[in-house]
C-alpha cells in the first residue's frame, strides 16, 4: 500500500513536469510531434483534394503517381516554414536580433541533417544546395581537378550521376545485369583495371527503384583508394539511410540529397561529406558569402561550408528539409517501406495480368526495389496511354526515359547505336516507358483505380493512334 502511494506521487511529478515542458515549448526540437503516421499523413499533403481540370472539361482531383519526379508538400512543413519566415533575416551577415535567429536556425538545421544520415559531426560538414543535379554538380566541379582523374560510376545512374563528371573528368562505367541491377563485380573489376579517383552510385533508381548495396561499393572504392559519392535522391523519403556502415571501410565519403523529393517545396537539399575532403577543394561556384576577405587582386576564401554555399541561402528550403526530417522520422521508415512494398506488389500482379504487358526489372522478387514501377504495353505508343491516364483519368505517372537515357536503351535492349536513330525524333517518337513512383500517402484504392483504368486508357490509346497518328506498330 506504502509503495504504490509512493509511485503514484512519482508518477503525478513526472506528469506535472512534462506538462510543464511542454507548456514551456521544451519539447524535444527533433520532434514533429504531430501523431503523424503512415495511415494519417494522407490528411497532411497539401492539394491531394484540390480538382484540375481535364481535357474533357470534367474536374477531378489528380491520383499522383510521380513521386520519384517530386513530391507534393505536407501541411505541417508549410506551417513551419510559415512561422519561421516571420522572424527571418539575412542569414550570416546581419546585425539583428532575427538574422541571429535565422543563422541559428539555418546552421542547427545543418546537425540535424547529419543526424538523419548517421553521419560523425567531427569528421562531416553539410553544405546546402538547390537540388541533387546541382549538388553533384558543386561536388563534381570541386573533387575532379583535372580532365584526366577518373571516376567510376555506372549504367543505372540518371543524368546528373553521369554528366558532371563526364564534363569535369573522365567516366568509366560499371554495366547493370539481365535483370537491369547493378554489377559489384564489374565495379570490381573495373577498379582493379583502373586508377580510379572517385565512385560515385545511386542509393536508389528512379527508373526501377532498385537498392545499390552503398556500403558494399563503398568497401571495393576503398580497397582500391577511391573515394566514394552517393546520389541519395531517390533514397531519402524511402528508406532509413546511414553513410555508416559495419566497419569504416564501408562508410560513405560524400552523400547528396534533395528536399523536393521529400515533402519540402521550395527547392532546397544537403551534402554531407567528409570535411578534410571538403576543405581541400572548392566548387567553381564564386561570390557573396563564399569569402574570407577580398583585396584588388587577390582573395581569400572562407572554409567549407561557407565555400560551397556561394549567394544568399534558401532558408524556406532548409526549413522546410528541417520540418520534414522530423516528419519522416516520426512516421517510421520501416512503415513507409512496408507501405511501398505492399503498394509495389498489388500494381506489378495487376499490371501483369493485362494483355501485352511488360514490367521492367525483376517482378518475383520486389525486396530490394523502392516505390518505382516502370512498365509498357507491347501493342501500343507509351506516350499515348500516359496522355490517355492523365487526360480522361487524372492519373499523374511520369513517361519517357526518365533522365536516365542509357540505363532505359538497356532494360529496352536497345544497343546505343540504334538509339541513335531516334536523336531527331519528336518524343512521342522515341522510345518511352510510363513510370509509376509511390509517395507516403499512396494508398491501395489508387492503385485499384489506375489498374481498372487502364485497359480503357489503352483502348483509346489505339483508337487515338489509328485516327490521328496511323502507326500500324508500337515505336519502341
Ligand atoms: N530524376 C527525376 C525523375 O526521376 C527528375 O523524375
Amino acid at each position: 500500500m506504502k509503495r504504490s502511494k509512493k509511485s503514484l506521487t512519482v508518477l503525478l511529478v513526472l506528469i506535472l513536469i512534462i506538462c510543464m515542458l511542454s507548456a514551456c515549448g521544451q519539447t524535444p526540437a527533433s520532434s514533429a510531434g504531430g501523431g503523424y503516421t503512415i495511415d494519417n499523413i494522407r490528411d497532411q499533403v497539401v492539394g491531394l483534394d484540390e480538382k484540375m481540370e481535364l481535357e474533357n472539361g470534367k474536374k477531378i482531383a489528380v491520383t499522383n503517381f510521380d513521386n520519384a519526379a517530386t513530391t507534393p508538400a505536407l501541411q505541417p512543413v508549410v506551417d513551419e516554414i510559415d512561422e519561421q519566415l516571420k522572424k527571418y533575416g539575412s542569414i550570416g551577415r546581419g546585425f539583428s536580433p532575427k538574422s541571429d535567429y535565422s543563422t541559428d536556425l539555418y546552421n542547427n538545421t545543418r546537425d540535424k541533417v547529419l543526424e538523419f544520415v548517421g553521419a560523425d559531426p567531427e569528421k562531416y560538414t553539410v553544405f546546402y544546395i538547390n537540388n541533387t543535379t546541382d549538388g553533384l554538380n558543386k561536388l563534381a566541379s570541386a573533387l575532379i581537378e583535372k580532365k584526366s582523374d577518373l571516376v567510376l560510376t555506372t549504367r543505372i545512374e540518371h543524368h546528373s550521376n553521369d554528366l558532371p563528371w563526364r564534363e569535369n573528368g573522365t567516366v568509366i562505367y560499371a554495366e547493370v545485369d539481365d535483370q537491369g541491377r547493378v554489377m559489384y563485380d564489374e565495379i570490381e573489376n573495373q577498379l582493379k583495371n583502373n586508377k580510379v579517383k572517385y565512385v560515385s552510385v545511386t542509393a536508389a533508381s528512379n527508373v526501377t527503384g532498385y537498392v545499390t548495396d552503398v556500403h558494399r561499393v563503398a568497401k571495393l572504392a576503398h580497397k582500391y583508394g577511391a573515394k566514394i559519392i552517393v546520389d541519395g535522391a531517390q533514397i531519402v523519403a524511402h528508406r532509413k539511410f546511414s553513410m555508416m556502415g559495419e566497419s569504416e571501410d564501408e562508410n560513405i565519403d560524400f552523400f547528396v540529397f534533395s528536399a523536393h523529393k521529400m515533402y519540402s517545396p521550395f527547392g532546397g537539399g544537403a551534402v554531407v561529406g567528409l570535411t578534410d575532403e571538403l576543405m581541400s577543394h572548392m566548387p567553381k561556384f564564386y561570390g557573396g558569402g563564399t569569402i574570407h576577405i577580398v583585396g584588388d587582386d587577390w582573395v581569400e576564401y572562407a572554409e567549407a561550408p561557407k565555400s560551397y554555399e556561394a549567394g544568399s541561402p534558401n532558408y524556406p528550403g532548409v526549413v522546410g528539409l528541417g520540418k520534414a526530417i522530423d516528419i519522416l522520422e516520426e512516421i517510421g521508415f520501416d512503415n513507409i517501406e512496408a507501405h511501398e512494398k505492399a503498394l509495389n506488389q498489388k500494381l506489378v500482379d495487376g499490371l501483369l495480368k493485362i494483355d501485352n504487358s511488360i514490367v521492367y526489372g525483376d517482378t518475383e522478387d520486389l525486396s530490394d526495389r523502392v516505390g518505382v514501377i516502370t512498365f509498357n504495353f507491347s501493342d501500343i505508343n507509351s506516350q499515348l496511354v500516359a496522355e490517355e491516364l492523365s487526360h480522361t483519368y487524372g492519373i499523374a505517372t511520369r513517361r519517357g526515359a526518365f533522365c536516365a537515357n542509357p540505363y532505359v536503351w538497356r532494360l529496352y535492349g536497345l544497343p546505343d547505336e540504334a538509339v541513335r536513330n531516334f536523336a531527331e525524333c519528336s518524343d512521342m517518337n522515341t522510345p518511352g516507358m510510363i513510370r509509376v513512383s509511390f509517395g507516403i500517402y499512396n494508398t491501395e484504392e489508387e492503385v485499384d483505380y489506375l489498374l481498372e483504368v487502364l485497359p480503357k486508357a489503352i483502348e483509346q490509346a489505339k483508337k487515338t493512334n489509328e485516327e490521328n497518328f496511323g502507326l500500324a506498330e508500337p515505336l519502341y
